[in-house]
């Protein structure tokens, strides 16, 4: 037990002072005793709950098992609700809103007498965004991941979120199916609370949380609507007060390497690309640098053995039933380090031992993967200087070597607009070209990275092309599309200069994207290049775009990821 004196909410409570005062005397009219609070851990339960965001309305619930976890342990827990970013709704991204949200996970927990925090969230942007203010802030923090929806279904048919909607609209485009068959869809694809159950975005950071050690072992894949989840977040709240009492803060846990076994359970689950861009921020604000490179290194030393949609077959509470993540890291021992700590025990070695796969077919044995390299790999070329990505497992193996000519198009609108032109003459072996859709341009990176086939391709039985774009994509989606090329063209990049009918060669084995254009030609393009007039004059846009960084660097805020001294608010 820790001395209650040492501890951080000691100088809002404890002290001999008129301060100390008032706050023991509006803590009484909160309807607490001081018995109830008074040397007590405060814990903080951030809820990222809201009517809105049907991945995390049940949170709500789970915050009041936290709270009885919490109490449970002699902890004195205050919920605290923050902003929610719900991919589904929030426009024009929540991408947008990551940062936002991180600056609200600082503060909130600077400012308030707070010694330590439980972090609700799991649609996509929550994950990185919760983590990377808790990091920022240094205290002992567990993450209780919202949990995959059920398994969606259709007829006899089971569907992945995300993954199946765009297969299925994309069949009623090419006539396959009618508006009855979408009718029956729409009622199948989401049938419970929980984030998206395929391995998108969401299960890719809750995953990666998991296996940076800051939530409780196998909670990442707990169904949400499943009892265990209850049990799971009850549990997250026992566990953060004894963290608080042995001090054990963020910065024990997220280390280089917890971040570098992030990246290689990411990899070899075959997960979003998005994470690549989270990882990075999430590393800055931990002070511990992670590139790109590191992703393309880490890739070809773990291979894919996750069976999962997009890029396999199988849900999230399959992986759940076949072991959770636990068994899936018990099959990667040989890369991860075993001997850092997480928030459950002093080792992640103590935390994989008895971890057992039970599904071979959802989590592979090592002799037979779904890949024999990770599931992203890193492209450099004259197109891309500072780095692409793409997720070569979901893409069609025809078109990882490809060189075709471009068609570009300015903005996302426009290519809404005009991509089933004929007079465009895109053929199956038309390089699409998006521009203007990076962390400025979108801004935010919106997923418009998957551009859609033209109608006429589809009839044909086309369902991909090479594509290339400055945006993300989302992770339920699949193809051959090289995202977050940097620099973007909002800035300058060389993307700003390719013209429809130019060359472009994509070769993924040999981790090259290049515009097949001559440097003089390129710099009289550049000469006659000139920035777009900025999207947002004022407000938060505005402050985004003056702020915001790059892909390959994370897409923080300047002023959030440099590093630097922020006063303790009783110092002053
Ligand atoms: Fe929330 Fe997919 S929409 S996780």
């Amino acid at each position: 037990m820790r001395d209650p004196g040492s501890l951080r909410s000691h100088q809002w409570y404890g002290t001999d002072g008129l301060r100390s005062f008032s706050h023991r005397a509006r803590t009484r009219q909160l309807g607490y005793l001081p018995e109830e609070h008074l040397g007590k851990p405060v814990i903080a339960v951030l809820n990222t709950w809201s009517d809105i965001n049907p991945c995390h309305v049940h949170l709500r619930e789970r915050a009041q098992a936290v709270k009885r976890g919490v109490w449970q342990a002699g902890g004195f827990p205050l919920e605290f609700p923050v902003s929610t970013l719900s991919e589904t709704f929030q426009k024009p991204t929540p991408m947008l809103y990551r940062n936002m949200l991180a600056m609200e996970t600082e503060e909130l927990l600077r400012s308030y007498p707070v010694d330590g925090a439980v972090l609700l969230g799991g649609c996509d942007k929550s994950t990185p965004a919760l983590l990377m203010g808790a990091a920022s802030v240094d205290l002992p923090a567990v993450f209780v991941p919202a949990g995959p929806m059920l398994p969606g279904h259709w007829r006899d048919q089971v569907l992945g979120s995300g993954t199946d909607m765009w297969k299925y609209w994309d069949d009623r485009r090419a006539g396959l199916i009618g508006d009855a068959e979408l009718a029956e869809l729409e009622n199948g694809l989401a049938r419970s609370p929980g984030t998206c159950m395929t391995m998108g975005t969401a299960s890719t950071l809750t995953a990666a949380a998991e296996a940076l050690g800051v939530t409780m072992p196998g909670a990442s894949s707990i169904p949400a609507v499943d009892s265990g989840h209850d049990r799971m977040a009850a549990a997250s709240g026992r566990r953060i007060v004894g963290l608080v009492h042995r001090d054990l803060r963020l910065s024990r846990i997220l280390t280089r390497p917890a971040y570098e076994d992030a990246v290689a359970t990411v990899l070899a689950l075959g997960g979003s690309t998005n994470a690549v861009i989270h990882l990075i921020a999430m590393a800055g604000r931990s002070g511990v640098p992670l590139a790109l490179d590191d992703f393309d290194r880490i890739a070809r030393t773990v291979p894919v053995l996750a069976d999962l949609r997009p890029g396999g077959q199988y849900l999230m509470e399959d992986f759940h039933f076949a072991g959770g993540l636990p068994a899936f890291l018990s099959r990667l021992t040989d890369v991860l380090h075993l001997d850092r700590p997480t928030v459950a025990h002093d080792s992640l070695r103590e935390q994989l031992a008895g971890a057992r796969v039970h599904n071979t077919e959802v989590i592979r044995p090592r002799s037979r993967p779904l890949a024999d390299e990770g599931g992203v790999a890193v492209l450099r070329g004259n197109l891309c200087p500072d780095g692409a990505v793409i997720k070569h497992i979901a893409a069609e193996p025809h078109l990882l070597r490809h060189t075709g000519p471009a068609v570009v198009f300015d903005d996302y609108r426009t290519m809404q607009r005009t991509i089933n032109d004929p007079g465009l003459g895109i053929t199956a072996d038309t390089v699409l070209v998006l521009r203007n859709a990076g962390p400025k341009g979108g801004p935010g990176m919106p997923e418009y990275g998957m551009l859609p086939i033209p109608d006429h391709l589809l009839k044909e039985g086309v369902r991909d092309m090479v594509r290339i774009s400055d945006a993300r994509m989302s992770g339920t989606s699949y193809g051959t599309c090289v995202l977050h090329v940097a620099p973007e063209s909002y800035v300058g990049g060389p993307l700003a200069l390719v013209r429809t009918g130019d060359t472009i060669s994509l070769d993924v084995p040999a981790r090259s994207l290049r515009l097949d254009v001559p440097d003089d030609e390129l710099e009289r393009r550049r000469a006659a290049w000139s920035p777009p007039p900025a999207k947002y004059e004022r407000g938060y846009g505005a402050l985004y775009g003056e702020q915001i960084t790059q892909a390959d660097t994370g897409c923080d805020f300047a002023f959030l990821s440099r590093p630097g001294a922020v006063p303790d608010p009783y110092a002053g």
